[in-house]
């Protein structure tokens, strides 16, 4: 037999050992098969069987891979996406691309997913951002005003249409998914995120999960829908003293009547996802509360979705990182947002599940949870951006929407004298208040930045602006920040005053909730002149201002109304009337905090559902 005679045989004979390794080897995981994507992504296929289908070829560290969630600052590079098989990105409050414009947006979401693309299996990386008063990270994004605002409108059916914008804004860049609404109910004015609630009645919070209809659409598969997620799951709004991350120590019953069941119009309206809270409930973290997430929410509510941790939630649970990803994804969670060290995240989870103190069955349920999600809203077959709304970010129709949003949220506590409406003809118009000309501080927290910030951030029109623009051309607006100048001379004086941006945590006021001592004084100042005063309070909450209320002709809390200031001049002027209602009761005294209506003696400043019209 010749020498290459034999060497072909040798070759024969190994490529049939291989083969014959290749088909033996356990299929239990995947391991080093070959891939079959004839099913998986056939879009003709039902996707529960495409999802089993590609579970079934899955690896333990592609299953790992798909629970892991990633903020972009963290990436070393896109290539990670595909070595790590990573399955979803986020940006945190502020973490955007370089420049900070909708294009960026979409190139670098297009690189992400051509990574993901890049994967043995190919499976898309699913997006999320906090989009929660519109696409706020993104510069020329509308923004609309915060939740506590809107609900004062009353209007679902505007929230709704607020968050089919805001789902149009957000697929303008590519993204995918909003880490929106926030459905707590807020009960202390001293917690930093009291704006980010509807209302401190559940009824009312519960009226406004139509803004997840207007994020997901009728379909999640269609060109303008996002996935929503309801957070933060439960009882955030419940915690001792405010204190954000805090333990709300009530009853199993308060929890379920006031908590948990704006969550269930939630889950009756498909949310797609729902995001843990950072807080405890009598003592025991939310992360790791397998009663919670698996017994009431998955089983007892039947939510179907899947449930992310918050950032880096899961490792508040324990100082041991091995006990705390094992006690969060035993708990239920199934996407954790690490957010930065994945390595050590997806290692950790590998040898829990190694070591059987995780089951295969769990990882197997969270990510078929997850890969639903990601085929009902068609990523497997459109992962790339669609920028055919790119150029509705910013959009005049968009903003004007805004603009209604802000006209219905404001709401009238004091009229005294008929100051209000104020006449565009007014002859001499004094305006003062560090938020009247502050873009930045009539948006608040979660815009631009993650903390927010003073100035001219993003572009918009402040209510200085709006002012002006309202009144006839013979009215002279003088506008000093500080009040200075305003004496008798004036017909009228408009003073914006309130809260700078704050989120989270950092907007925490344990003990105080009055007035800066500046705008106190320029309060008295303009009172001192005699000239018929008109207040509006930019602020995301409550507040103690019970002698500046008694003090002035006219009063209106404004919350925080966004980029469309002019909507605040709209009703000034008179051109509509207030329609705004109180979302929570107004303290009297910072003793009374906190203070909600169907409290024993109820006694308030102004109740629930206050608010004067002309
Ligand atoms: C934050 C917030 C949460 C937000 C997440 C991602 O800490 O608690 O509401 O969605 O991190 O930014």
């Amino acid at each position: 037999m010749s020498i290459q005679f034999k060497r072909l045989m040798l070759i024969i004979i190994i490529a049939l050992v291989v083969v014959a390794l290749i088909g033996c080897v356990d299929e239990s995981n995947g391991d080093l098969k070959e891939v079959d994507k004839s099913i998986y992504m056939n879009p003709d296929i039902a996707i529960d069987e495409r999802v089993e289908n590609l579970l079934s070829q899955m690896t333990l560290e592609e299953k790992i891979g798909q629970m892991t969630q990633v903020d972009r600052q963290f990436l070393k590079n896109e290539k990670e996406i595909t070595k790590r098989n990573i399955g979803s990105i986020l940006s945190g409050g502020g973490s955007a691309p370089e420049p900070n414009i909708p294009e960026a947006w979409v190139k670098m979401i297009h690189e992400f997913q051509s990574a993901a693309l890049d994967t043995r299996l190919s499976i898309p990386v699913i997006y999320g951002i906090d989009a929660v008063h519109g696409n706020n990270n993104v510069y020329g994004a509308t923004i609309f005003p915060h939740n506590i605002g809107l609900g004062a409108t009353r209007n679902p059916q505007l929230v709704k249409d607020i968050g089919e914008i805001t789902a149009k804004e957000v697929v303008g860049t590519g993204i995918h998914w909003t880490f929106s609404p926030c459905v707590c109910v807020a009960e202390n004015e001293r917690w930093g995120r009291t704006y980010e609630s509807f209302s401190e009645d559940p009824e009312i919070v519960r009226s406004f999960t139509t803004i997840i209809e207007g994020y997901q659409g009728d379909n999640l598969n269609e060109p303008t829908s996002i996935l929503a997620t309801a957070k933060h799951w439960v009882g955030d709004g419940a915690t001792l003293n405010g204190t954000d991350q805090g333990d709300a120590v009530i009853s199993e019953e308060q929890l379920r009547t006031k908590h948990i069941s704006p969550f269930e119009d939630a889950i009756d309206k498909g949310v797609g996802s729902i995001m843990v809270s950072f807080s405890s409930w009598n003592g025991d973290k939310l992360h790791g509360h397998k009663y919670l997430i698996t017994d009431v929410l998955k089983d007892e509510l039947g939510f179907t979705g899947f449930v992310v941790s918050d950032w880096a939630g899961v490792n508040q649970i324990s100082e041991n990182y091995s006990e705390a990803v094992r006690s969060a994804i035993n708990a239920g969670v199934d996407m954790v947002m690490v957010p930065d060290d994945y390595t050590f995240f997806m290692e950790t989870l590998y040898e829990e599940v190694d070591e059987e103190r995780v089951s295969l069955a769990r990882i197997d349920d969270a990510v078929r949870r997850i890969l639903t999600k990601k085929y009902e809203l068609g990523l497997f077959e459109k992962p790339y951006p669609d920028q055919s709304y790119t150029s509705s970010i910013g959009s005049k129709e968009h903003r004007e929407v805004a603009r209604k949003a802000v006209q219905q949220s404001l709401v009238l506590l004091k009229n005294e004298h008929n100051t209000l409406p104020l006449s565009k003809d007014i002859k001499k118009l004094f305006v003062a208040g560090d938020n009247a000309n502050d873009i930045g501080n009539q948006s608040g927290g979660w815009t631009i930045s993650w903390q927010g910030e003073s100035g001219d951030i993003t572009p918009g029109t402040t209510i200085l602006e709006g002012i002006q623009q309202a009144v006839s051309p013979d009215t002279s607006v003088t506008f000093e920040q500080t009040g200075r100048g305003i004496d008798s001379s004036y017909d009228a004086a408009i003073i914006v005053i309130g809260e700078t941006p704050y989120t989270e945590g950092l907007g925490d006021r344990p003990d105080f909730l009055g007035l800066e001592q500046k705008d106190i004084e320029l309060l008295e100042k303009t009172k001192e002149t005699g000239v018929p005063t008109v207040v509006v309070l930019v602020s995301g909450r409550p507040m103690i201002v019970t002698e500046q209320i008694e003090s002035s002709d006219a009063f209106v809390a404004a919350w925080l109304p966004g980029t469309e200031g002019n909507g605040v001049a709209d009703v000034l002027f008179g051109d509509l009337n207030f329609t705004g209602k109180l979302p929570m009761s107004w303290p009297r005294l910072e003793e009374q905090i906190p203070i909600n209506i169907g409290d024993e003696n109820y006694n308030p400043l102004f109740p629930l559902g206050f608010g004067l019209t002309y």
